[in-house]
């Protein structure tokens, strides 16, 4: 097997920072291509976080004005995890979440801060680190996407690129004028083919654009991306690049989600004995103030609070959870009006709906131990990371019918597989209200139930299989290439 070598760039990495599950993906990927002869180092951001959990990092390179302050590069190691951090406290000191202010809006200089990151991806690409020159560079999102651009543009000898998109909802649209100040050429890049974008410019459309490999999630969401709706407004270019794009779905760090070793649940089991995952709900139906009821099935949410993730259908569906005897443990933290919704919603059934809003890793955990069903009713999923937590934990996952959560649960109606879960669509409050009721009939026949948790726990949630997948594409590349 060829050694490869490649640069991962990311702006977020578990267990360093994180804000969703892009963060999972490149905390994981690069130590389960280890096991595929794939060498990979992560190039990230110097976030506050970042830089308390690096300090003893080396300095790798320095310059007096790099983007309008002084920077370093930094080269060091965590949680088994090589990274190269790019340390510019002009761009990225900023306490709390890495995209916004704390009053919820966009940094105004995202554009440079990100392509920031980006150019010097492009230049560890070009050999800027002696000791590690990739093969490869494996952009993540828009926050990455400008770095296979700028090793096109620079032009000569360069790695091959590849870009995987986990949202593309997310775009990094900008003005057209940082095309320039961010030094990309003008001339030659401000161009449908280039960076232009409905006038501005895009990061992710140039790395769709310009890698040479384009990955998703999942097949199912790299299917619906080459629509119009999908795409939203990338669907024709992906159409064109259809033969570079794939979908390759996720895993899970299986340690970190491991129910006989978990350190955050109230009482820990094993796939063969599921006992004592009622006595992890009674806890859970404490936390949340609900009552203690092992009967009432309990239906678990860990969430951001946005459209995407069809929680306000779920709203609409609580007169349903409450006519059947169920119960509902939410925890998330997003927009607004949504949280604001549940908390109203959760003052008004006490006992039957328990609602936290917040990022609590810990108590995501104690979800996925202690309630009988975890709900994904999203509008679309690249591919969600919580329905396969849930499988290894025997909580039975009820999803919409799209993206990566259609590739990862089969559906109790679903002939000829063993069924793992429930799966509505289209995306309507009805459609989740129906099979809300079809499970908690499934809850009461305890044969039906077992069955299910059962196929979960057996199925193959792991990143080994989906990191070779990762390892082949990238040899392909190299082949294709002629290296
Ligand atoms: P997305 O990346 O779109 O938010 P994913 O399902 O891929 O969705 O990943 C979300 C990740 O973030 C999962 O690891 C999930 O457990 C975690 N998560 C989401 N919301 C919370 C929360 N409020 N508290 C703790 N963990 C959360
Ligand atoms: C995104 C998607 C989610 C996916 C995650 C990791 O945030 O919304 O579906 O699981 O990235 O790829």
């Amino acid at each position: 097997m060829t050694p490869v070598r490649v640069l991962a760039v990311a702006s977020e990495v578990y267990p360093i920072i994180k804000t969703g599950g892009l963060a999972d993906v490149a905390g994981a990927l690069p130590i389960a291509l280890k096991a595929h002869g794939v060498e990979m180092r992560t190039l990230m951001p110097g976030y506050p976080d970042v830089m308390r959990l690096l300090s003893g990092a080396d300095e790798i390179r320095s310059w007096p004005d790099y983007f309008g302050g002084p920077g370093r590069l930094l080269a060091g190691s965590r949680a088994g995890l090589d990274l190269f951090v790019l340390d510019v406290p002009h761009l990225y000191a900023r306490p709390g979440n890495p995209y916004v202010t704390s009053e919820g809006a966009d940094w105004p200089d995202n554009g440079v801060r990100f392509a920031a990151l980006s150019r010097v991806a492009a230049d560890i690409g070009h050999g800027l680190v002696a000791s590690f020159v990739p093969d490869l560079v494996h952009a993540h999102d828009w926050q990455a996407g400008l770095a296979p651009a700028y090793l096109h543009y620079d032009g000569g000898r360069r790695p091959g690129t590849v870009i995987t998109i986990h949202n593309m909802a997310y775009q990094g649209k900008f003005d057209r004028d940082l095309a320039n100040a961010v030094g990309l050429p003008w001339n030659a890049s401000f161009d449908v083919h280039g960076l232009e974008y409905f006038g501005g410019i895009s990061f992710l459309k140039a790395g769709l654009q310009l890698a040479d490999r384009i990955t998703t999630v999942s097949p199912t969401y790299a299917r619906e991306i080459q629509s119009d709706e999908g795409g939203m407004g990338l669907g024709g270019l992906l159409r064109e690049r259809a033969s570079v794009l794939s979908g390759i779905l996720n895993g899970i760090d299986i340690d970190v989600w491991n129910p006989q070793t978990d350190p955050h649940i109230a009482y820990r089991f094993g796939a063969q004995d599921l006992t004592f995952r009622a006595a992890n709900k009674a806890v859970l139906q404490q936390q949340f103030n609900l009552d203690s009821s092992d009967e009432s099935p309990l239906l678990g949410v860990i969430s951001r609070l946005s459209w995407q993730k069809g929680l306000d259908l779920l709203l609409e569906a609580i007169p349903t959870i409450l006519e059947h005897g169920m119960q509902l443990a939410l925890l998330g933290s997003g927009e607004r009006d949504l949280q604001d919704r549940f908390q109203a919603a959760a003052r008004a059934n006490p006992g039957r709906i328990g609602v936290l809003i917040g990022y609590d890793e810990i108590l995501a955990h104690l979800i996925q131990a202690g309630s009988d069903a975890l709900l994904v009713p999203s509008r679309f999923e690249p591919c969600g990371l919580t329905q396969l937590c849930a499988l290894r934990y025997g909580a039975v996952p009820i999803v919409s019918r799209v993206g990566g959560l259609e590739d990862t649960i089969v559906d109790i109606g679903e002939a000829g597989r063993d069924a793992t879960g429930f799966k509505f669509g289209p995306v309507t409050a009805d459609a989740l209200a129906g099979t809300l009721r079809k499970a908690k009939a499934a809850f009461h026949d305890k044969a039906t139930w077992r069955r299910l948790q059962r196929s979960g726990l057996a199925t193959d949630v792991s990143w080994r299989n989906r990191a070779g997948e990762y390892a082949a594409l990238y040899r392909s590349l190299m082949a294709a290439r002629g290296v």
